[in-house]
């Protein structure tokens, strides 16, 4: 059988699914997730999903090849459609931009049930998640940082609770709950990030705009790692 072991990124979401929650893995690709899970015994049940044909099949494949057809069903779906009346308790996004798996969420109203978790691991556009996770009322639990071949992953676990929240442009960026002292990780993002801005606000003085919305985030990535030190 095969013996499937994920890399840092999907580490990272795997963490945060609950043991012997029921799962579905949408965008599975392959089923790496699901597939990890039951042979850790987290899970005993999965739907590992996918909108494209060929992604099912690797996800059919790599099923069998583990042994685990019995617990793990492969359905071809957009999202999260159809599956509203399964019972499922946990949800795994991972590998695709913010805004898609944003737009996946705001499609299935039922996810909005507070036993139900999100565990999303935006590929781009983290910003964009996080505004749409505060604006629809769902709470962030919690975030972690992955590092795979030199590129930095959020996973970001959310459930909803119904009362709708504002974060700020730095909490958007970087998240709802930073550590009093950041993570070499975290650190990294916010080096990037203010190298990026830089380059931005030149751009706008260059254009004669003030550039002000990114300045006011230099600004207070710079206080952040200041008042961390
Ligand atoms: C880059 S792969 C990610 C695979 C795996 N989840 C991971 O993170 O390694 C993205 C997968 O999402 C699927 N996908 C894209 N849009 C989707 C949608 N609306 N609903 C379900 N799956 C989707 C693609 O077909 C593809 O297999």
């Amino acid at each position: 059988m095969t013996k499937i072991r994920p890399d840092s990124r999907l580490l990272s979401a795997s963490a945060y699914v609950r043991q012997g929650g029921f799962l579905a893995d949408i965008g599975t690709d392959h089923a790496y997730l699901p597939v990890y899970l039951c042979q850790e015994g987290i899970i005993s049940r999965a739907l590992a999903c996918d909108i494209a044909e060929g992604p099912c099949l690797r996800a059919q494949k790599t099923i069998k090849s583990a042994g685990l057809t019995e617990q793990i069903t492969v359905v071809q779906t957009d999202g999260l459609q159809g599956l509203e009346d399964k019972g499922i308790s946990d949800i795994t996004i991972c590998g695709m931009g913010g805004e898609l798996i944003a737009s996946i969420l705001e499609k299935a109203p039922f996810i909005r049930d507070k036993n139900i978790r999100l565990i999303l691991l935006p590929m781009t556009k983290v910003a964009a998640l996080r505004l749409f996770l505060s604006e629809n009322g769902f709470l962030i639990e919690g975030e972690t940082l992955s590092s795979v071949s030199g590129k930095i992953y959020t996973c970001i676990c959310a459930s909803f609770e119904g009362t709708p929240y504002t974060l700020s442009p730095f909490a958007l960026e970087f998240g709802a709950h930073l550590p009093a002292s950041p993570s070499p990780l975290l650190k990294t993002l916010m080096e990037k990030k203010k190298r990026d801005l830089k380059k931005r606000i030149e751009g706008a003085k260059k254009a004669g705009k003030d550039g002000e919305k990114d300045t006011l985030l230099l600004n207070e990535i710079e206080r952040y790692l200041y008042d961390c030190r």
